[in-house]
This record gives C-alpha cells, sequence and structure tokens, in this order.
C-alpha cells in the first residue's frame, strides 16, 4: 500500500479521534504501573514536580515537534528523515524505530503479570496475593511467569496477525474512562485509610533535599516512556493527523490525560504503602514489583475486595494491551518497510524478538537473578537503556535534524497550517536552547550509570 493511501485510511476523523487514538496508545503501563515506583523511590512529591515541569516544557516541545514532522512528510521516522533529506542522519530514524522492539519484550512481562493477578483474583486463594512474599515468590518461578509473558505476547500477536487492533481499540476506549473512574474511586479509599496521610505528604509536597541529577534522569525516563516520546510513534500518529486538526491544543488534550492517569494512579499506590506497610523505606524501593506489593493488600482490605481487584487488573490489562499492540504494529511496520517481508513474516519475526529479549527479562527475577546488568534486574537494564539513554539520543537526534536539515520553519509552518501557534515562543527557546543542552547532561549521567560510576 502507498504512504498515501495508508494515511488515507487510516486518518483520525477529528481532532477528538486523534486525542482518543494517542491517549489510547500513551496511556498504559506507564502511568500506572511505572510512575507510581518511580516517584515512590525518588523521593515522591520532588518527583511528581520535576516531572510536570518536564512535561510541560520539554515533553511539549519534542512531541510538537515529532507530530509536525510526521505529519508534514506523512510518514513513519526512518521515511519521515528520509523525505527530509536527512541522508547523513539515517541513524536518528532507525534508533526511533528500534526503541519499540526494545521495550515490547519487557512491556510484554508486566503485561504478563497483570494477567496472573487478574486470574489470581478470580481464584479461590485470592488471600494470598496479600502476602509480603507472595509477589518474590511467583516471579521467582521458573516456569509460571515465563507462560503468563507468552500468554500477553500471544494475544498481542494474534490481535495484530488478524488484523483485529481496531476492535480491540474501540473496546479500550469504553475501558479506559472506566479505568479512570475506578482509579479516582480507589485513590480516595487509599488517601483515607489510617496512616496515609504521611505517604499523601511525601507524594505531594516536594522535599528538595531529596532532589538530584538522578531525580531528573528518572523524570525525563518517564516522560519520554509514558508520552511515547523519542521512538517513532509520534511521527507515525502525525502522519495519520488531518491537516486541519489543532495540533497544540490536540497535545495539550493528551498531556493532560496522560499526567492525570499517572497522578491519581500514585495517589492510589504511594499512600497505600503508608496505610498497610508503614511507609517502609523497602517497600518504596521495590521498583518493578511495587504495584504487584502493595494493590492487593489494599483490595483485600475492602468489603468485595476481591471483585474489586479482578476488574482493576482486567482494567490494567486493556491499558497494556493497547500499548502493547501499538508498540509492536510498530516494529512490525518497521520490519515489513525496511526488508520488503510480508506483513505475517514481520510479525512472526516481531513475536520470535519478543520472546527472545522477554525470557531473559522474565527470568531475572529468578534464575537468572544472579545477573545484575547496571546493579539492577535485566528488566531493569532494558528499561534503564531505552528510556535514559537510547530516548535521550533519539530525541537530540530529531532536534538536531530540524536545526541542521530542515529548520523551525517547517515545524512551525506545520503547526500554524492548521491553527495558530500559541506557545510558540516557549517552542522555540526550549528547541533551541536548552533540548539539546538538557539531553545531554542526562545523556552523560546515564552514562556514567551505564560504566558503573553510579547505580540504576
Ligand atoms: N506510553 C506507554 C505507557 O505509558 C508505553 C509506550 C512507550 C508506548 N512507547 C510506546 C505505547 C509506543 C505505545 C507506543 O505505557
Amino acid at each position: 500500500m502507498s504512504d498515501k493511501k495508508k494515511t488515507a485510511s487510516k486518518g483520525f476523523s477529528g481532532k477528538m479521534g486523534y486525542v482518543l487514538a494517542v491517549a489510547g496508545s500513551a496511556v498504559g503501563l506507564g502511568n500506572i504501573w511505572r510512575f507510581p515506583y518511580l516517584a515512590a523511590k525518588y523521593g515522591g512529591g520532588i518527583f511528581l514536580l520535576t516531572y510536570l515541569i518536564l512535561a510541560v516544557t520539554f515533553g511539549f516541545t519534542l512531541i510538537m515537534t515529532e507530530t509536525a514532522l510526521g505529519r508534514r512528510t506523512g510518514k513513519s521516522p526512518i521515511g519521515a528523515y528520509r523525505a527530509l533529506g536527512a541522508k547523513k542522519m539515517m541513524f536518528g530514524g532507525w534508533i526511533n524505530a528500534i526503541i519499540p522492539m526494545l521495550i515490547v519484550p519487557y512491556y510484554c512481562v508486566i503485561g504478563g503479570w497483570v494477567c496472573k493477578y487478574f486470574f489470581s483474583f478470580l481464584g479461590a486463594n485470592a488471600s494470598q496475593l496479600q502476602e509480603d512474599t507472595y509477589f518474590t515468590n511467583f516471579v521467582s518461578k521458573p516456569i509460571e511467569p515465563l507462560f503468563w509473558l507468552l500468554f500477553f505476547a500471544i494475544a498481542v500477536f494474534v490481535i495484530i496477525a488478524r488484523g483485529v487492533e481496531k476492535r480491540i481499540e474501540q473496546i479500550s476506549k469504553i475501558l479506559m474512562p472506566l479505568l479512570v473512574l475506578m482509579a479516582f474511586a480507589i485513590a480516595i479509599y487509599s488517601v483515607t485509610r489510617e496512616g496515609a496521610l504521611e505517604g499523601v505528604k511525601y507524594y505531594l509536597i516536594p522535599n528538595f533535599k531529596q532532589f538530584s541529577i538522578k531525580t531528573v534522569v528518572a523524570a525525563m525516563g518517564q516522560m519520554f516512556y509514558s508520552l511515547s516520546i523519542g521512538m517513532g510513534i509520534l511521527y507515525t500518529y502525525g502522519s495519520y493527523m488531518k491537516k486541519d486538526i489543532d495540533m497544540e491544543s490536540s497535545i495539550r488534550q493528551v498531556e493532560l490525560v496522560d499526567s492525570i492517569i499517572a497522578i491519581l494512579a500514585g495517589l492510589m499506590i504511594i499512600p497505600a504503602v503508608f496505610a498497610f506497610a508503614g511507609g517502609n523505606p523497602e517497600t518504596l524501593q521495590a521498583g518493578p514489583s511495587l504495584m504487584f506489593i502493595t494493590m492487593p493488600k489494599v483490595f483485600l482490605s475492602m468489603p468485595m475486595g476481591r471483585i474489586v481487584g479482578m476488574v482493576f487488573f482486567l482494567l490494567v490489562f486493556s491499558a497494556a494491551l493497547t500499548s502493547a499492540i501499538s508498540l509492536m504494529e510498530s516494529g512490525v511496520s518497521t520490519i515489513t518497510e525496511q526488508t520488503n517481508w510480508s506483513r505475517k513474516k514481520s510479525t512472526v519475526i516481531m513475536l520470535g524478538i519478543i520472546i527472545i529479549l522477554g525470557i531473559p527479562s522474565s527470568l531475572g527475577f529468578g534464575v537468572l537473578s544472579f545477573l545484575r546488568p547496571l546493579g539492577g534486574s535485566i528488566l531493569d537494564f532494558f528499561d534503564f537503556i531505552t528510556n535514559s539513554i537510547m530516548m535521550p539520543i533519539a530525541a537530540s537526534c530529531t532536534v538536531i535534524l530540524v536545526m541542521k536539515v530542515c529548520g523551525f520553519k517547517v515545524v512551525i509552518d506545520e503547526v500554524k497550517s492548521s491553527s495558530k501557534f500559541r506557545r510558540k515562543g516557549i517552542y522555540l527557546f526550549i528547541a533551541k536552547y536548552l533540548v539539546l543542552l538538557f539531553l545531554a547532561v542526562i545523556l552523560i549521567s546515564s552514562i556514567l550509570t551505564a560504566l558503573g560510576i553510579t547505580k540504576i
């Protein structure tokens, strides 16, 4: 199919369609699973504040640039770099395109854990889920987590192979508002538990003593991850965006939805760590396992908690599924476009990549736990190299592409072709003077970690 036709058939019908589609892909495990554990780990309020400032400045600038270049060229990143004549910078297109292929394997590991918890709430032994050792016992088993990884990965594969993504997305559009409502209700329940107030303070009041470059690196990585920046996705979505849609306000809405859901998830989980585990510093540092350790305690303390837990994990599953579909889809289109293999073959290859990289990420909590690349688990390792190293490089390439090859005028004209560019001044200031400097600092700090001089 030619690019033009693809754009026409996939184009979003209006602003609402665009916002819902991009928010559907952006809202996922990043908001519900990743944001709360990072906030808990990196000092609560200070992390939240750093994140929000970054999202409305750097995040906004980078999303606008990627979307505008995508809409202008009508192409995904590799094609966009080519179309803009950046022959010497094709590396930039490639790195953008490869990142989703490295994220989706470990995304499926967590997706698998979500499935496991859903079924466990359904089962007769649900009360065991609140025990402290339950999660560790589960992830350290050799076979069971692999089964759930495959379960989730094959679900995504089948949906893509049968071409029923649209239907799943429609279902998820109904489920997403339910997830927001539910998160809201759970957050109210959590913050009103005895002892939770300490947690609310920890989460909402910034403690500047806890601030360090690590806070910024973590918040920046989260911003990339949660808003799907620096991995080509927004070029592709931009290429589907109709020329008359107000780009700036659509992007603002996507950012708003994404941040609200992340903040709510934090309010659901962090105060609960204080109410149910006395703010145990070890739990706050739990990392990827935090949601799985904390949420069952919350649910099982409620009346009808098993049903609530089951519905919660079902809704999280739906958010994770749509994001995983969009990640895998992006990998499949890159393979198809670059090799001319059939979509079927590319989809099978992508499933192979998920399995090959997903298995060690999963076993890293059990049989392979003696491997501690960069001082963290294997999953943390993939998460770190993609979010804290590759995405800043990908984002830098985009900014350099604009500065050196096509000029800011291309971006500005593209935005202005459909509406006023209200924040043009701030956009240009950040894009021209701050982004590269800032990304360089982040990269250096991350490389120091990668060299073992500091820890993840
Ligand atoms: N933003 C998604 C989340 O919060 C994760 C993600 C990263 C993603 N990159 C993506 C989703 C690309 C879809 C496409 O969970």
